[in-house]
């Protein structure tokens, strides 16, 4: 299964310490974050644990081999 491609770019967020789960599918309204729509896909969310505040770039074209983060590769798509 391919994921779909919400955004060739990654999300440059500041996150607050905390769990959060990042949408691997692309299905997600409220991306970069999985809201369920994953269900009857072979997709499952993946967990981002943050310690302490700080600013990630999540990956928006869900194609990075470094999931959750952006690692480049939207580049090329
Ligand atoms: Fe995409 Fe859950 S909505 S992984
Ligand atoms: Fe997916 Fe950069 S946004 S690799």
């Amino acid at each position: 299964e391919t994921p779909q491609i919400p955004r060739k770019e990654p999300y440059g967020l500041s996150l607050e310490a905390g769990t959060y789960w990042w949408c691997a599918c692309g299905r997600s309204a409220n991306q970069p974050f999985c809201d369920g729509s994953h269900k009857g896909s072979s997709f499952r969310p993946i967990k981002v644990e943050i310690t302490e505040p700080k600013k990630v770039y999540l990956c928006g074209c869900k194609h990075t081999r470094n999931a959750p983060f952006c690692d480049g590769t939207h580049k090329g798509l």
